[in-house]
């Protein structure tokens, strides 16, 4: 027996972020960054709240430490949110999710709703079971994974990204393609995770050229926020694999932004994953299979399993020198 769900009521394209108007009278908590504060973008999302108490806690930072964590907690046991809104990159999502978890298990009374507003492509945080959460003592990375972090609402407004950088936006959206593969080659992997992380793939390859090229170009920036969500719903059934495993030990030691080094992994790791040099002609393993399939999905050459997974391979390194994205340690 197999299981796929959502719990997520997803809102997106141009002018979702109003689903917010629809809040009243409520006690919100906004977890957020300093960079949204500054940039205008709590303010933004405070004003479409109506006649709400708003308190904002906006000390998470990159790679959000347990020691953040702890102190968004006594903020949430202060404020008692009915809501509490994670606003940002990954990092804030991230955070929100771990402070409405543990503070649930403290037993306050009262479970907040949690809504999750991305303002970057690529994590996918907003309909995930999972947080990252860093030990800053020993530089390591820990996977928190529980259902009921999964948030209840996000928010996939385009307008937010337009302002994402060049750099940002490929680390990001290689970030989208990582999850994608993996969660398509993963042995949990099952017909519907596979119907979003095609879908995921399909756009990510088409729009992050685009956005890259043109942070302006709304549609690209709705289509790769779009991915980066259903790369998030592939992978949060499907799981990841070994390129997010070393991608989160070699992050946590030598702070290399999460998309960067999974991209700087993903032609080794697919590379390792189809293990084309011990199959014969009648024996390739079931990654080199679906390998291929991604590579004809994408009208790459691929008359065959070898041709189609060098040119998978192929594909994602040039899309690296386009994005400028270092091939190894040394040069980053
Ligand atoms: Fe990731």
């Amino acid at each position: 027996m197999n299981n796929f769900n959502i719990n997520t009521d997803i809102y997106f394209g141009q002018d979702s972020l109003d689903k917010l108007k629809e809040i009243k009278k409520k006690n919100v908590l906004i977890v957020t960054d300093k960079f949204m504060v500054d940039f205008g973008v709590v303010e933004k999302i405070s004003s479409k709240l109506n006649d709400c108490n708003i308190q904002i806690f906006s000390d998470i930072e990159p790679d959000p430490p347990v020691e953040t964590i702890a102190i968004g907690i006594e903020k949430l046991l202060e404020v008692k949110p009915d809501i509490i809104i994670a606003l940002g990159g990954g990092s804030p999502i991230d955070a929100g999710k771990a402070i409405k978890e543990l503070a649930e298990k403290m037993d306050t009374g009262k479970t907040p709703d949690l809504i999750a507003i991305p303002t970057t492509s690529g994590t996918g945080s907003e309909v995930t079971m999972f947080s990252v959460i860093t030990n800053k003592n020993n530089n390591t990375k820990y996977p928190l994974v529980s259902e009921s972090m999964t948030p209840d609402m996000a928010i996939l407004d385009p307008e937010l990204v337009i302002t994402a950088p060049k750099g940002i936006t490929a680390d990001t959206g290689m970030d989208v393609i990582t999850h994608a593969m993996e969660a398509y080659v993963s042995t949990n992997a099952t017909d519907f995770t596979d119907a979003f992380a095609e879908k995921a793939l399909k756009l990510t390859f088409e729009y992050l050229p685009k956005a890259y090229k043109d942070g302006n170009d709304m549609i690209s920036r709705e289509k790769m926020h779009n991915a980066s969500c259903m790369a998030g719903i592939a992978f949060n059934m499907g799981s990841l694999g070994l390129n997010h495993g070393i991608a989160h030990a070699i992050g946590g030691k030598f702070k290399i932004p999460h998309g960067r080094i999974n991209a700087m992994l993903l032609p080794l790791i697919i590379e390792y994953n189809a293990d084309l040099d011990n199959m014969d002609m009648n024996n390739y393993s079931e990654a080199a299979r679906k390998y291929h399939d991604i590579a004809k999905m994408l009208n790459l050459p691929a008359q065959n399993i070898r041709l189609g997974v060098h040119n998978l391979i192929h594909e994602i390194n040039s899309l690296n020198r386009t994005f400028k994205i270092p091939r190894t340690l040394t040069e980053m």
